[in-house]
């Protein structure tokens, strides 16, 4: 494959103002609907975070929840991410569903989750995941596979039978968005950019350039 020749132009949908509400909510809600419909992975987001160092890395999470509060993960309170976001909250998302030809850019603050509602969502989770959460010290060096399915075979047999709480270590964050940018692909790279920005009034949009 020639990445110098790969070429493709955007012509499936157009993003004008008067299609964007006044809720950014909203029209991320709208997008992750129709995004949806042709794709499981819809809810796939990157969630970039820095470490101590300024260094940032990024991985994709499932976005769980979105509402007038922001938008909800969950992970491993002790993996990388977890560390990175304890000692700077801020972080960045970003949504891309190619077969729309859409971009979300997001920027935040994460706070977690309280407990309770972490157990609620933890204990909707089917029991293989709840024993995967226990199992995993999410970012850890392992030995080797066999000692990752051997401490889900103990786990399986310590809770057989019996609920399985949630493990301190594991448990939701939510974004406070301060930004959103919907990036819609037109034709011959001249796409539609359209930011929303926080203020005490509640959101200013502007459209930027592509
Ligand atoms: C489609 C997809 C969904 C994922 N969802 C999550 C998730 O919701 N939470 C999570 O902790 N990791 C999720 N992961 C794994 C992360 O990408 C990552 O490998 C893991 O969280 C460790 O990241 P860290 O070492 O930077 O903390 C997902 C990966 C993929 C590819």
């Amino acid at each position: 494959m020639s990445y110098q020749k790969a070429r493709k132009d955007y012509i499936l949908h157009e993003l004008w103002e008067k299609d964007c509400p006044s809720d950014p909510v909203e029209l991320l809600d709208k997008w992750l609907h129709e995004a949806h419909s042709d794709s499981e992975d819809a809810n796939a987001m990157m969630l970039s975070t820095v470490n101590e160092d300024h260094e940032p890395s990024n991985r994709i999470v499932l976005l769980r929840a979105l509402n007038s509060d922001g938008i909800v993960f969950y992970t491993n309170y002790e993996s990388d991410k977890g560390r990175q976001m304890g000692s700077n909250p801020n972080v960045a998302l970003n949504f891309f569903w190619s077969w729309i030809e859409r971009q979300v850019r997001i920027q935040g603050r994460v706070e977690r989750l309280s407990d309770a509602e972490s157990d609620t969502y933890f204990a909707s989770r089917p029991r293989e995941s709840q024993i995967g959460a226990w199992a995993s010290a999410q970012s850890s060096s392992i030995g080797s596979r066999q000692e990752l399915d051997d401490a889900v075979r103990a786990l399986e047999i310590k809770y057989n039978g019996v609920a399985i709480p949630r493990p301190k270590f594991w448990g939701g964050y939510l974004v406070r968005v301060r930004y959103f940018e919907f990036w819609q692909g037109r034709a011959n790279r001249l796409h539609d950019r359209i930011a929303y920005t926080k203020n005490e009034m509640g959101w200013s949009i502007d459209r930027l350039s592509p």
